[in-house]
């Protein structure tokens, strides 16, 4: 089985308890560990809805978007489109249920692909990439596709190496899907080559929450 489809295949499995994650559906007992242990989460979230500003008639694309909070957020907020794209069907299909149950799926298009392989038509005010550079094996390729579509800022999470943390989490994807870790002075370097016009490193929690805005 290729790297590629390990990772699709997994999150495919894996996509309903990722999306109880973000609230209405879960347990009282789950809320309470997901405050806990799901901090990076919920900060990449707020920094980056709050990035997105402002966004009433804007253009946004959620790259790897799972199942799909952030544009749905950006939409209800009066994005005029929002393009989610993942690989993983099972992400799509809660991603567009969610829209619909939102009330944005007229400005939501939620489209099964891969961002690496597949050619992304059109520009975007907005870029997020938030939780899948985890799973790039190729960023340098990554950065630059989202600085070539993006016209205004993309936002970036990375997940940070080094600590008990990162190993423990290194272990439990062993079985799972490949990983892929930084240290601020890797994207420091990688952001640099990438020519953007400027770029942010911020460490929240277990991540860095980059924001670059293209040339
Ligand atoms: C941890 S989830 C994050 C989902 C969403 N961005 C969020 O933060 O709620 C990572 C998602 O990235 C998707 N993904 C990873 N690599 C991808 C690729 N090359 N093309 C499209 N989707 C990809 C996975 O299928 C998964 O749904």
């Amino acid at each position: 089985m290729t790297v590629t489809r390990r990772t699709s295949d997994f999150f495919d499995s894996y996509a309903h308890d990722f999306d109880a994650i973000y609230g209405n559906k879960n347990t009282p007992f789950n809320r309470v560990v997901n405050h806990l242990f799901r901090k990076s989460m919920r900060l990449r979230y707020a920094k980056t809805i709050e990035g997105c500003y402002p966004v009433e008639g804007k253009r946004v694309i959620d790259i790897g978007c799972g199942p799909g909070h952030f544009g749905i957020a950006l939409a209800r907020k009066g994005a005029s489109y929002v393009r989610g794209l993942d690989f993983a069907e099972g992400m799509i299909n809660i991603a567009r249920s969610n829209a619909k149950a939102a009330g944005v799926d007229k400005v939501c298009d939620f489209m099964l692909g891969d961002f690496m392989k597949d050619p992304i038509p059109g520009r975007f005010d907005y870029a997020i990439v938030m939780g899948v550079m985890d799973y790039i094996s190729e960023p340098e390729k990554a950065v630059e596709k989202v600085l070539s579509i993006t016209g205004s800022k993309a936002f970036f999470s990375f997940p940070v190496d080094g600590g008990m943390l990162a190993w423990q989490r290194k272990l439990r994807y062993k079985k799972r899907c490949e990983l892929y870790m930084y240290t601020r002075e890797r994207l420091h370097a990688l952001f640099s080559s990438a020519g953007c016009g400027s770029f942010e490193v911020e460490k929240i929690s277990r991540d860095f929450f980059v924001t670059a805005v293209p040339k």
